[in-house]
């Protein structure tokens, strides 16, 4: 006898919220949690010839690969085996609710000393795309480094065609001195660091070295296919211009959002930046080998790396024996100072800005800021001859304040409500001696030094304009916010203009990022909505920089609501 009705339990309703449950499943799923263990070793790497002692994770240069899927748990044990303090950032990643998991050293946490470790414990929420991990103390992070891959949830599509394969290309720089060293020697002496021997990528120098070309990276790809790149520039202190022979890239994702898809032939991507790429093939093998190829872009007065690194994209099916005697094509990267280019291509950047992946920019302000970067100078020390500008030492600044790095975490200090003789926070909100920042510069360029915050209500929608100065050369500078992404409103070349070029801002569908270039001689305007308490530091991503003090700090007060406030930090944070 077969039913006639249901069983009296299970009743329309409940069939409906199973449907429903089932429907929305893609969405709800909580994501899984994925363990990784860093250990910090030295091991000894060789490049151009040259070995040397160098800070690695699990001893891999560049460090490991870390994928998930957007929804996961990350859970990292670092336990650091050398002398050196150390701790990791994990670059884009909004760490909401996990304030204490950030890494930058005496920010958000002590750094992990030798023989300790650190459990560093977040939940990526609402991003997706290319990120990368790196140390933030000193300069280590120029070995220790590596991508970290956020794939969408499970079930959920790219908003572009998918890809055959994903291929992370991590740009680099290679130093045969010790990185620690040249940091240490410029902070001395009060001169420009010295350079790096050669850019890398994933590590590798390739064949435009002497002593390096079985050091090449070489990308195998077959006819016909679409790769998706995921490029990261981990170099120190160079912007880079990236290029491949005879073929075009499309850009469809900066700093983990999705943009509007266009094709370029060049790339100009910042440290700390991120760019992904879909890379078609040709349509059949051609009788040809290609370069892919990175140089900088700089307009600096300072010297800098501008060698090229070069890697191979080689068609498959290519039979070998022929392809000793195939033709390598070269592409044609921009020159070095090649300003127009580098604004042609940041200027392209738009988000996708469709129902699913919106652009939430800010429409209205609550906070204005005007904030100069640029290079300055500091007094030499009695007794001591310096070498930087005029016998003083090289420095860097955000309105004319140079950040002192504290010697107990920032996030601690607030969260006990103990900023007294740690912080203050009078960070000017404009510079306080106005000049003409892009013109010639004034007499005095001291800096002044400082460990100063601005301080935020919870949800302040802050619009932020920052401004390049032309002491010590025009230049370019990667501005990274932590704790947030932001929208670039705005930008152009000159001083700004609060009254003419507000009118001109983009709120529709502005880039969104984590890291943004102040263009050389020029401007950009940034807004965000300050709803992620804590201590967020904003700094220029080129090392030199950032050692010399263009550094500030957010620090967002608690809001009304549960999940608005800062958590207790955890029982292993390291202490100082
Ligand atoms: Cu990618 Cu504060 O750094």
């Amino acid at each position: 006898m077969g039913f006639a009705f249901p069983p009296p339990t299970f009743s329309i309703g409940t069939l409906l919220l199973a449907l429903s449950i089932f429907l929305v499943l893609p969405e709800l799923s909580a994501g899984i949690t994925r363990h990784y263990k860093f250990d910090i070793v030295l091991q000894n790497v060789t490049r151009l010839c040259h070995t040397r002692s160098t800070v690695t994770v699990n001893g891999q240069y560049p460090g490991p690969k870390i994928v998930v899927r957007e929804g996961d748990r990350v859970v990292v044990k670092v336990v650091n085996h050398m002398q050196n303090n150390i701790t990791i950032h994990w670059h884009g990643i909004r760490q909401l609710q996990s304030q204490w998991a950030d890494g930058p050293a005496y920010i958000t946490q002590c750094p992990i000393q030798t023989g300790r470790s650190y459990v560093y414990n977040f939940t990526i929420t609402g991003q997706r795309g290319t990120l990368w991990w790196h140390a933030h103390h000193s300069w280590l992070r120029a070995t220790v480094y590596g991508p970290f891959i956020i794939l969408p949830k499970r079930g959920v599509p790219y908003p572009f065609p998918k890809p055959y394969k994903e291929v992370p290309i991590l740009l680099g720089e290679w130093f045969n001195e010790d990185p620690e060293a040249v940091i240490a020697q410029s902070l001395w002496t009060g001169a420009g660091p010295n350079v790096s021997e050669a850019h890398t990528i994933n590590g590798l120098p390739g064949p435009l070295y002497n002593c390096s070309a079985k050091d090449t990276f070489k990308l195998k790809v077959k006819p016909g296919k679409t790769y998706l790149l995921r490029l990261i520039n981990a170099a120190l202190n160079d912007d880079l211009f990236f290029s491949i022979a005879n073929h075009s890239m499309t850009v469809v994702e900066t700093d983990a959002s999705y943009v509007k898809p266009f094709v370029t032939d060049t790339i100009l991507i910042g440290p700390g930046e991120t760019t992904t790429v879909l890379l078609r093939t040709k349509p059949a093998s051609p009788n040809a080998t290609f370069f892919m190829a990175a140089r900088p872009y700089n307009t600096g007065l300072g010297t800098i790396d501008n060698t090229t690194v070069a890697g191979l994209l080689e068609y498959t099916s290519t039979s070998p024996t022929s392809m000793k005697k195939l033709p390598l094509l070269k592409p044609t990267l921009p020159a070095i100072n090649d300003t127009a280019a580098a604004a042609n291509f940041s200027t392209k950047l738009r988000s996708l800005a469709t129902l699913q992946f919106p652009a939430n920019v800010p429409q209205t302000v609550d906070r204005r800021f005007y904030f100069t970067v640029g290079l300055g100078t500091r007094p030499c020390p009695k007794n001591q001859t310096c070498q930087g500008p005029n016998g003083t030492k090289f420095a860097a600044s955000v309105n004319t304040v140079s950040f002192v790095f504290p010697s107990t975490a920032l996030l601690q200090a607030h969260y006990l409500g103990q900023s007294n003789g740690i912080y203050t926070t009078d960070f000017p909100n404009n510079p306080p001696f106005p000049f003409n920042y892009t013109g010639t510069p004034p007499n005095d360029t001291f800096v002044i030094n400082g460990t100063k915050a601005v301080v935020l209500p919870f949800n302040t929608n802050v619009e932020l304009v920052m401004q390049d100065t032309s002491i010590q050369g025009a230049e370019s500078h990667p501005l990274h916010l932590h704790g947030y992404n932001f929208y670039i409103v705005g930008q152009g070349f000159g001083n700004y203009d609060p009254v003419n070029d507000p009118g001109k801002f983009n709120l529709v569908d502005p880039v969104e990022r984590n890291t943004a270039g102040v263009p050389s001689g020029g401007w950009i305007a940034i807004r965000f909505r300050a709803d992620n308490p804590g201590v967020w530091l904003m700094h220029c991503h080129f090392d030199v920089h950032l050692s010399w003090g263009l550094v500030m700090a957010w620090v967002v007060n608690d809001g009304p609501l549960p999940g608005q406030k800062l958590p207790p930090p955890p029982s292993d944070l390291p202490k100082c």
